[in-house]
């Protein structure tokens, strides 16, 4: 080739490039496993895309269930960065070496909560936010019912609650694990079979996802559901009347966690998405997608509408043990066995 055609070819290219940098393609492509609520799943994504040109692809799905897709896609990744869902399955992912170190630099500017999940799992992932476990209740038909307003989880296994109690299934929801595992530290391990074998009669549905029973107490379809009790203010500030309960046994939390796919075909995209969504301003985006949760950034705002853990009876929730891969599966395999296979 002449040195004329290839200045002229090089001109070309520089031209197209400049043309195409305006464009989402040109910077690549990035395939994000979501794992919090859609409608915060989205605006996330966007904004990402308007920041950097990348272009991302996004499916959402609860917290268990897209352990169970990372580890199915193991030999071929598909996904690049799991964003958000609970801590638990996250540490499960990283000791099973389905997920990948980054030390992001942005680490310096993280709650200490948030630095000790990567720490705990040699940097494989990160907390991004964290929210207490709780329940809510539809007031009006609560009053309706004539029935005493709950205030612990002993009462929710109680027979006027019979058919009344909604929260989702530990196979699929990270949620519902940190429910199994607060209770098992709240109570010991028998003793909370015990009581969740009568929980279980007042149980009308075990969801998918996590969040899916504070909608149901919303409108009224579910007289109790337990889920995070940012969930449920989500419902209320919707205007949905529900009154929100902190358990007075004590309550576990959530350290909402990031990880990178081992193998991700996208490397440097998954972390530059990485570094961003630990950023004060990606963090800022939870708040106007009404997701209550507490940021892991430090300077990023707190919506003043989240539940403060100060107002909550938290227990030190051993994160270690609770996420360890072992004990996860141990515990969901018994509480399918003695628990949900029962008669309610
Ligand atoms: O987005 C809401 C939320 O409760 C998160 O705080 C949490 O990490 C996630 O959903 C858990 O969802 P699931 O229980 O469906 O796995």
């Amino acid at each position: 080739m002449s040195a004329t055609r290839r200045l002229f070819g090089a001109a070309i290219a520089g031209a197209f490039g400049l043309l195409a940098a305006g464009t989402a393609s040109a910077q690549g492509s990035l395939t994000v496993y979501c794992s919090v609520q859609e409608e915060w799943c989205r605006p996330m994504m966007a904004a990402f895309e308007r920041a950097t040109g990348i272009s991302v692809a996004m499916t959402r799905r609860s917290s268990g269930e897209t352990l169970t897709q990372i580890r199915a896609e193991a030999q071929n990744p598909r996904g690049d960065v799991w964003w958000g869902g609970t801590g638990d399955p996250h540490m499960q992912a990283a000791q099973e070496n389905l997920t990948q170190e980054y030390r992001s630099p942005m680490l310096a500017q993280l709650q200490p909560w948030a630095v000790r999940q990567a720490e705990q799992t040699g940097f494989r992932t990160v907390g991004i936010y964290a929210g207490a476990l709780g329940y809510s209740y539809n007031a009006p038909e609560l009053q309706r019912r004539r029935i005493t307003a709950p205030r612990c989880w002993a009462d929710l296994a109680k027979p006027e609650f019979r058919g009344e109690v909604q929260v989702a299934d530990p196979n699929t929801s990270g949620t519902a694990y940190t429910m199994l595992a607060t209770l098992v530290q709240i109570m010991g391990e028998d003793p909370a079979f015990t009581y969740l074998r009568a929980l279980h009669r007042n149980v009308n549905q075990y969801t998918r996802s996590g969040a899916a029973p504070a909608r149901a107490a919303a409108t009224g379809e579910t007289l109790v559901g337990i889920t995070f009790l940012h969930d449920a203010v989500a419902q209320k500030v919707s205007g949905a009347p529900l009154e929100l309960v902190g358990p007075c046994e004590g309550t576990g939390y959530e350290i909402g966690s990031m990880s990178i796919v081992r193998g991700a075909r996208n490397m440097d995209n998954a972390r530059r998405f990485y570094d961003w969504a630990l950023s004060a301003e990606a963090q800022a985006i939870g708040a106007e997608a009404k997701a209550y949760q507490l940021p892991s950034n430090r300077s990023a705002p707190i919506p003043p509408q989240a539940p403060r853990f100060e107002n909550v009876p938290l227990i030190d929730y051993d994160f270690a043990r609770w996420g360890n891969a072992q004990e996860r599966t141990r515990l969901i395999d018994r509480w399918q066995r003695e628990v949900r296979a029962g008669a309610r």
